[in-house]
């Protein structure tokens, strides 16, 4: 069993379920990994995915190996019949079964290169790895979606009341994704992902941009866009912030217009509207200090949900793996 993308989820109610319990008593199944161990290969920097999912096989009794691939490992090369006598060292083919002897699960952070879409979107790293490890690959932010961050999403709304009953009937909330200016190009993996979420919830869900910064229409195909951001912040239950880079001008920084940060006259709009955003964050660009201050912010709890989302996925392959189903 992969966790490679958010369509790995098989029910989300049933995952987010399962998280909310393990958060409860995160320690109840510490002998599941007894003996096994997780090794996490960053390409990229991180915070929260690094400690989170350490925490989560720590709490399963895992025990983890840490490798900062970009500083630590050989330059790896991924195309078949490559004559290597250039910069890249080794090939992925032995690396990934070299490493799956070590390591029961493989969890893989490589983001987008920004600079050639069609390789970005062959995940030529998690699907290299895939492909010739002969274990499990956990998918910690790839160049097209961050899963765990959306399954700790679903997690963090949830809990405040996305699914709601009010008496026998939902009410139904409204969940706005707001693109954020930014000075760098980023990636399309986190907005991605919370879409691919959204898409699964019952909510009313709008997503808003300038011009020119449209997802990828295969993945946003059924969800409402709407360019003017105030008219989307009417009566919204949440607020999730985030900076992409555009996808039809692939990798490009088209606008740095900082009339779309989120700020307080914006969140007044909003039916008393939470503000989510997945960190790390740059303050008064994306978001001001009142709002990311304000009791209406859930950054901090959404990273400490990081834990319980990394730590169902891990169970779930665990179990799999000692035949418990
Ligand atoms: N949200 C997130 O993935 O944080 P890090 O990049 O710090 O891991």
């Amino acid at each position: 069993m992969d966790f490679l993308s958010f369509k790995d989820i098989d029910s989300l109610d049933e995952w987010v379920k399962e998280a909310r319990m393990i958060k409860d008593n995160p320690l109840k199944e510490m002998d599941l990994g007894k003996n096994r161990t997780l090794g996490l290969l960053f390409f990229n920097p991180s915070l929260r995915t690094r400690l989170s999912t350490q925490k989560a096989a720590q709490n399963l009794g895992m025990d983890c190996m840490v490798m900062n691939f970009d500083k630590e490992g050989w330059v790896l090369e991924y195309a078949d019949g490559a004559v290597m006598d250039q910069g890249k060292s080794e090939h992925i083919r032995e690396a990934a079964k070299v490493i799956s002897q070590y390591c029961d699960i493989i969890a893989i952070r490589a983001f987008a290169s920004l600079s050639d879409r069609e390789k970005d979107e062959a995940e030529v790293v998690l699907n290299g790895f895939q492909k010739y490890a002969s274990v499990p690959v956990v998918n910690m932010e790839s160049s097209t979606g961050h899963p765990l961050q959306a399954l700790a999403d679903a997690i963090t709304l949830n809990e405040c009341g996305l699914n709601e009953l009010k008496g026998h009937e939902k009410k139904v909330k409204k969940v706005v994704l707001t693109w954020a200016p930014h000075p760098k190009a980023l990636p399309h993996a986190v907005a991605n992902s919370f879409v691919q979420m959204m898409l699964r919830q019952e909510a009313e869900f709008v997503i808003t941009h300038p011009e020119g910064y449209e997802l990828d229409e295969r993945i946003t195909a059924g969800a409402r866009i709407e360019y003017d951001q105030a008219e989307a912040f009417r009566d919204a239950d949440f607020v999730y912030a985030k900076n992409w880079s555009s996808y039809r001008d692939y990798g490009q920084v088209m606008l740095k217009d900082s009339s779309w940060m989120v700020d307080q006259d914006k969140m007044n709009l909003t039916n008393e509207g939470r503000f989510m955003h997945c960190l790390p964050v740059r303050r008064n660009v994306v978001v001001s200090d009142e709002v990311i201050d304000s009791s209406a912010s859930l950054v901090i709890e959404q990273a400490n949900n990081r834990t319980y989302a990394a730590q169902v996925v891990l169970k779930k392959i665990l179990k799999e793996m000692n035949n418990e189903g």
